[in-house]
């Protein structure tokens, strides 16, 4: 059963929210230095750190956070500091047209494992949509949330596979994978649990 995410910002209980940026992500930013520039998406950016974080080390870059919470957006531009920081409320699966094909990068992280894993393919489609003809998608991806959870894994995180990932993102040639890289840092608890991935928007779109 998908939470009521709203309700749970609402209510304070958000242990997904870590309290800064995907360590992955201020690593491989610091690592890469000027090359994520132009329109960044963030689907289901939270409280808005990693979109802060991209704002801050490029600043000519225009990170724009949407999650489907209001109060996480509220929250987002309340926490504001970077003038080129942006958020708006949205559904990733119902992106207004302002979203289509617009997009120069997007960063995954946390949201492709929250989402129902029976709405991947329409993940990937949604985001696939947001990128221009070779834009690109940089994402941290969880692969095995519940390792020491003996319980089924009936809600949110949702762990996946590289087989998986590779299914999804390569069926009818969307997308190509560009690098398949260990990040340098992560939060604590995640070590070997999270794959980055750059993957690139092909031109076709089906
Ligand atoms: C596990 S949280 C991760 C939040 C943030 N990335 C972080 O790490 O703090 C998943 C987020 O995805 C958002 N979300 C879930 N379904 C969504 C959808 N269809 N469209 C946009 N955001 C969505 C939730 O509201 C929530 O903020």
């Amino acid at each position: 059963m998908q939470p009521d995410w709203d309700e749970r910002y609402r209510q304070g209980d958000t242990p997904w929210d870590k309290g800064r940026a995907s360590p992955a992500l201020i690593a491989w930013l610091e690592d890469n230095q000027g090359r994520m520039t132009g329109c960044v998406l963030v689907p289901g950016c939270g409280t808005g750190h990693d979109v802060r974080a991209i704002a801050s080390a490029e600043p000519t870059s225009f990170p724009v956070g949407i999650d489907i919470s209001k109060t996480a957006i509220e929250q987002c531009r309340h926490n504001k500091v970077q003038e080129n920081e942006r958020y708006q409320e949205e559904n990733l699966f119902s992106l207004p047209k302002t979203f289509l094909t617009t997009c120069d990068w997007l960063w995954e992280h946390t949201c492709f494992c929250a989402i129902d894993p029976k709405e991947r393919p329409a993940y990937v489609s949604a985001v696939a949509a947001s990128l221009k003809p070779e834009g690109f998608l940089l994402g941290i991806f969880y692969l095995n949330p519940q390792r020491n959870d003996t319980r089924a894994a009936s809600g949110p995180p949702h762990g996946t596979t590289i087989q998986e990932l590779e299914s999804l993102f390569l069926t009818d040639g969307v997308f190509s994978f560009m690098e398949t890289i260990m990040p340098r840092d992560c939060y604590p608890e995640r070590e070997g649990r999270e794959q980055l991935l750059l993957l690139r928007r092909t031109k076709k779109l089906v």
